[in-house]
């Protein structure tokens, strides 16, 4: 297809999705369990922007011509150098079960516009929008065999993907356990990899921080979708001066949340995904708990259905226990006093994940310094979550390789080749 074909079909693709916006939300609700709401103002128009983001990159994927000073240049002879950009290949796509429609859009998006073809397997958990999705791709005009969407487990069909000799590149979002087994995986034909693994974001509020915004915004933070987010603020780092102000209004906000069936429009907070994760949620707490923890609000599961684990706030926490080291993947903020802002900062960077982090505060110096200081790739100022297709979004240390979204999340989609001619 010419690059303006691409670019009008991820466009159409983006009008479809936002069609039929009630339905992908509807569906996102009855599989993951999500509120409605999120997936109906959220996740679903998030998806649909970001094919039209990656729309507009089709028709502006260049290469360079480049003047070069060879030595051994013939005499009477040039050189004439340049770069074209082509497709990686066949890209293997696998994705999570926390934003299922989103997920697998950053993926698509960015393989279709730089002209690759793609085998999306979606969560064996969550597979129902993929699907949907793929069938409006068709209505939109997609070539057949440019995308597969092939349904199961991680075990067999992930593995098998990531093994294969056909796939060149594998774009893949889950736990960091596998995608350290995908690196292993990719070695037989050194597939090109991104990875965006766990994370174990700290959220760091300094003592000038207008609590008006950063308490709404740091519950947001850990508690939207349950706490199933890979960039979720779990570890709270409040200065001692508030500390218990943060405790307080942190517990009524999170028990102020309501819980229930994702499609009543009155619910905050939808179940978890299934019960496995509810139970692993409640195995952190009650191993936190035995470890000297306490629960400021929550710390149960709640009903004889569904999934449903209560927002919770722990104190006294220590760095070293499972559930401050592991990503928990529910709604659960730990909060930690502190007294400097060197003390936080060594708190924040003591963890394997290097996926985000946020920071409370009105002093733009200061905002700015911790930014610089804790290592992760993306941080927040006075806001967390915020993501926009424009935005580079990927995780230092463990949690991951490479960058999705913006300019950048284009570049793993692409090889480059050098054209070197004596003319
Ligand atoms: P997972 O990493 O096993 O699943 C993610 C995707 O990888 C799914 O599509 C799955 O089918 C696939 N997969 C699993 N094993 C594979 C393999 N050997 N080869 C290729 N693909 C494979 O995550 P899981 O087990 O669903 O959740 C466990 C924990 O992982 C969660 O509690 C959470 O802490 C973390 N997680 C983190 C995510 C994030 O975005 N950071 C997303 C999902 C899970
Ligand atoms: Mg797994």
């Amino acid at each position: 297809m010419t690059p303006s074909a691409r670019g009008k079909l991820l466009w159409r693709i983006a009008d479809l999705i936002e069609a039929h916006v009630d339905e992908l939300a509807e569906l996102e609700t009855l599989d993951q369990g999500k509120s409605f709401k999120t997936g109906r103002f959220g996740e679903i128009p998030a998806s649909a922007e970001q094919f039209r983001y990656y729309a507009g990159f089709s028709t502006k994927i260049l290469g360079q011509t480049i003047p070069t000073s060879i030595a051994y240049q013939p005499a009477g002879k040039q050189i004439f150098a340049y770069t074209t950009r082509e497709p990686v290949g066949v890209v293997a796509a696998i994705t999570p079960w926390n934003s299922p429609m989103l997920m697998a859009a950053m993926k698509l998006a960015p393989a279709l516009a730089a002209g690759c073809t793609v085998v999306l397997k979606p969560a064996e958990e969550t597979s129902l929008t993929a699907i949907r999705l793929g069938e409006l791709m068709i209505e939109a005009g997609l070539p057949a065999g440019v995308v597969n969407i092939v349904t199961g487990f991680g075990e067999d069909v992930g593995a098998a993907l990531t093994a294969h000799p056909d796939v060149d590149k594998v774009a893949f979002t889950g736990s960091t356990e596998v995608g350290k087994l995908i690196v292993r995986a990719a070695q037989g034909n050194l597939k090109k990899l991104t990875l965006e693994l766990g994370g174990k974001s700290p959220a760091i509020i300094l003592s000038d921080a207008d609590m008006a915004i950063a308490i709404p915004g740091v519950s947001r933070g850990i508690f939207a979708n349950s706490g199933q987010v890979c960039v979720a603020g779990s570890r709270i780092y409040a200065h001692r001066s508030v500390y218990d102000e943060v405790v307080d209004k942190l517990a009524a906000t999170a028990g102020g949340m309501t819980l229930g069936h994702g499609l009543d429009p009155k619910v905050d907070l939808g179940p978890l995904v299934n019960r496995k994760q509810a139970d692993r949620v409640a195995a952190f707490i009650d191993e936190g708990m035995s470890d000297g923890a306490e629960i400021a609000v929550g710390g149960r599961q709640e009903g004889e259905t569904g999934a449903f684990y209560v927002p919770t706030v722990v104190t006294s926490v220590r760095p070293d226990m499972r559930m401050m080291r592991e990503e928990i993947f529910g709604p659960v903020a730990a909060v930690t006093p502190f007294d400097e802002v060197e003390e936080a900062l060594a708190f924040a960077n003591d963890s394997p994940y290097g996926l985000a982090g946020s920071v409370w505060t009105r002093d733009l110096s200061s905002a700015h310094r911790v930014a610089a200081a804790v290592k992760a790739g993306t941080i927040w100022i006075n806001c967390h979550s915020y993501f926009s297709p424009e935005l580079p979004k990927g995780g230092h240390k463990q949690s991951g390789w490479g960058y999705e979204n913006g300019g950048q999340g284009l570049e793993n989609y692409l090889e480059t080749k050098t054209v070197c001619a004596v003319i």
